[in-house]
Order: structure tokens, then C-alpha cells, then sequence
């Protein structure tokens, strides 16, 4: 198989471990293992007590998926199958997408949502989503204008990571209501569902509304746990889980045991984990929507609607690529240029989930301050 470098992962791959600030990150403040255990039930502890270290079952365990199910209105146990999340898109498009399938993705896009398609050799249509004021904006128009005969798959992420953007439950369902009227699949990544801004503004999963939908979640945004490497696939489509299950046996085979029961123990603990990243979330979004507009000649804040990051405009003519090189070089604060997710544009994303949000904010302050003569200058 051929395919193009993860410019995201590789980029953390450099940093995340070695600089110590990182203003990008998209996850939310990793729970430690005791506040896990420390808030499980009874019945999770006394799972984990017994657990014995075999293998598992191939679709997932049996109690996870119960758990999982309640999600969803029309999915039960039986319509998930569990995988790492990455892996998760790896064997979906490897059962769904064939060689000159055109497919057609958000843009920008989490990388393996367009890179797996493309190693395929599927031909690919971007629905680039655009600024528009001081928000991110997607145009129906172009989606409808996109499709083509031999369109088998729209690939969306909503709330979208980097931009944070989240369509009005009227614009999502139009988006069903093409993909259904021309039957193509949708493959749905929700990784950052429930991490809506606002009220009334969480979307229903897409398998829940579409019976060619595919929805992905996972516990490594919303849930704090990006090291039990826990997600899973929803869909109505039976015949599409034994594929994905069959395409598993050549990647992990099962989930592993341990990742299982403490899987189970944080979706019984949903809603306090839950609220604890809502309000982080909240609060790293007050001070970011300050700072990035309070700097107004630097930025161009863009208001995002749910989920964990953000996509900021830098408005001087300096190269961001550059910038976010210097400034990790500098400071050791590591930031994302756009051009990781390949958009144009001078943009960078930053994560709103972690502790120390604030502090890195506080750090960047006092090396623009520092640099504040030389952006007079318009170089850099
Ligand atoms: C949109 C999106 N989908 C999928 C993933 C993959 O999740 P994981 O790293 O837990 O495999 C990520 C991770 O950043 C993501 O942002």
C-alpha cells in the first residue's frame, strides 16, 4: 500500500513529547487512571478485579456495547463494532471504497479521511469550508454541485477538527437528504460529539438518522481517554459489520482486555466526566475568544461551535509555518499551522481541552510582546 505521510501525527510524532507547552492539542485533559477507578460502580470494579487476560471478542465486549448502544436511538449492541478509532477508518474505507470510487470530504480534513480514500485510489472532491463572518462556513451548494454519478461516499466531521465548525440541525439534515436522494454512503466521524458550545446544538449521530450512515465516536476526545485507544462504528448496515470485523482480523484482531473494562467504566461515568470538559472547554473559550480579539491586528478569531479546537486566522504577512517554527523553538510552545491539514491560508489551530491553556496563552502573549517591533515591520 502506498500513502502519504500523517503530517498531524507526525508533526506531534516530533513535539508533543519533547516541548513543553503544546497550544494544539484537540484532545480534553487526560483523567488519570485513579479518578477512573476512584468514581467506577461496583460492577465495572468487580469486572476489572476478575478480568482475566485473553483474548477478546472480535466485535467488541458484550457489556461495552450494551454501554455504547445507548447513544443511539436506532442502533442497538448488535450494529457496533469496536476498534481503535484511526483503525476504525482504516477498515471502513478500505470495506466500503474501490479504486476510481469518487468520494467526496470536508476540507480541511483530519488526514486519514482523505489520505486512506486516496491510497485506494479513489478520485477526491473537497468541500472546502470557508470564513465567513467570523465564522466557518460550509456551502450546500457546493456539495450538491460536487456529486457525480460515481460519487459512493461523503466523508464529514461535525464538530470539525481543526475549525470547530457545527452545522444547524436543518443544514445536517439537508446533508442526509442529498446523500439519500443520490444513495451514497456518509461516513460520519462524531470524535467530538457532545462537546457542543451551545444549547440545542448537539447533532443527532448520523447512523441514527441514516440507514447508509456511518457514525464514529470514540473515547479519546469527549471522554479524556486518548491512551485506552477505545472507539467504535455505528451503523445500521449488518452486512458492512462483518466486513469490518473480517478487515479487523488483519489489524488488531480484538480489543484489548484491560482497554475494555475501563472503557465500561467511563461511559457509566458520563455525564461528571463529561461536564468537567464542557466547563474546561467553556472557560479556555472565553479567554482564547479574548486574547485572539483583543490581539485584532494579529488575528482573526473565528468563532468555533462546538468540540475542542479552534482554527485562527494570523493576519500579518508572515509566513505561519515560520512563525509556529520559531515560537516552538523559542518558547517550546508547539502550535499547528494550517498548512498540516493542508489548507492554505495563514491559519493554526489551537485545543481549548487542557489545563494549562491559559498559562501557554499568558506565554504567547510574552513573545509577541517581545517580537512586537518586528511585526510592526510586516516581516518577520
Ligand atoms: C477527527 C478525528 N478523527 C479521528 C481521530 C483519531 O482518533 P484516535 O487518535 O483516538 O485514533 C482524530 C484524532 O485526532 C480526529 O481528530
Amino acid at each position: 500500500m502506498k500513502i502519504n505521510k500523517f503530517k498531524l501525527e507526525r508533526y506531534f510524532a516530533i513535539y508533543e513529547f519533547s516541548t513543553k507547552y503544546l497550544l494544539s492539542p484537540s484532545d480534553c485533559e487526560s483523567l488519570t487512571m485513579q479518578e477512573l477507578i476512584d468514581n467506577a460502580d461496583e460492577d465495572s470494579l468487580r469486572m476489572w478485579h476478575n478480568l482475566k487476560l485473553g483474548y477478546t471478542e472480535s466485535m467488541g465486549h458484550p457489556v461495552l456495547r450494551e454501554e455504547i448502544a445507548r447513544f443511539y436511538n436506532n442502533i442497538e449492541a448488535d450494529n457496533v463494532i469496536t476498534a481503535v478509532p484511526e483503525e476504525a477508518i482504516f477498515i471502513t474505507m478500505h470495506a466500503l471504497l474501490e479504486e476510481n470510487d469518487h468520494v467526496v470530504i470536508i476540507d480541511p480534513v483530519y488526514q486519514s479521511l482523505k489520505e486512506i480514500p486516496a491510497s485506494i485510489g479513489c478520485s477526491i472532491t473537497h468541500w472546502r469550508m470557508e470564513e465567513k463572518d467570523g465564522h466557518w462556513h460550509l456551502d450546500i451548494d457546493l456539495l450538491e454541485e460536487s456529486i457525480t454519478p460515481e460519487t459512493k461516499m461523503l466523508i464529514i466531521n461535525f464538530p470539525h477538527n481543526p475549525t470547530g465548525y457545527l452545522p444547524a440541525l436543518e443544514k445536517f439534515n439537508k446533508i442526509i437528504g442529498i446523500a439519500r436522494k443520490h444513495n451514497i454512503y456518509i461516513f460520519s466521524d462524531e470524535m467530538y460529539w457532545l462537546l457542543e458550545h451551545g444549547k440545542d446544538m448537539r447533532l443527532p449521530p448520523a447512523a441514527d438518522c441514516y440507514e447508509k450512515a456511518i457514525s464514529l465516536f470514540g473515547l479519546s476526545k469527549t471522554f479524556s481517554l486518548p491512551g485506552l485507544r477505545v472507539g467504535w462504528i455505528a451503523t445500521q448496515e449488518d452486512e458492512l459489520l462483518d466486513r469490518l470485523s473480517s478487515l479487523k482480523d488483519y489489524t488488531t484482531i480484538c480489543g484489548s482486555a484491560p482497554a475494555e473494562i475501563l472503557a465500561i467504566m467511563a461511559l457509566r461515568q458520563k455525564e461528571a466526566i463529561l461536564e468537567a470538559n464542557k466547563e474546561r472547554i467553556r472557560d479556555n473559550l472565553e479567554a482564547a475568544r479574548e486574547f485572539f480579539t483583543n490581539y485584532g491586528r494579529l488575528f482573526t478569531w473565528l468563532e468555533p461551535g462546538g468540540g475542542s479546537t479552534a482554527f485562527i486566522r494570523l493576519n500579518p504577512e508572515i509566513d505561519v509555518v515560520e512563525l509556529c517554527k520559531k515560537i516552538v523553538e523559542e518558547k517550546s510552545i508547539m502550535i499547528v499551522p494550517g498548512e498540516i491539514f493542508d489548507y492554505e491560508g495563514n491559519y493554526f489551530r489551537v485545543g481549548l481541552g487542557r489545563n494549562n491553556f491559559k498559562t501557554i496563552l499568558h506565554e504567547l502573549e510574552a513573545f509577541f510582546l517581545q517580537e512586537q517591533a518586528k511585526f510592526s515591520m510586516k516581516n518577520f
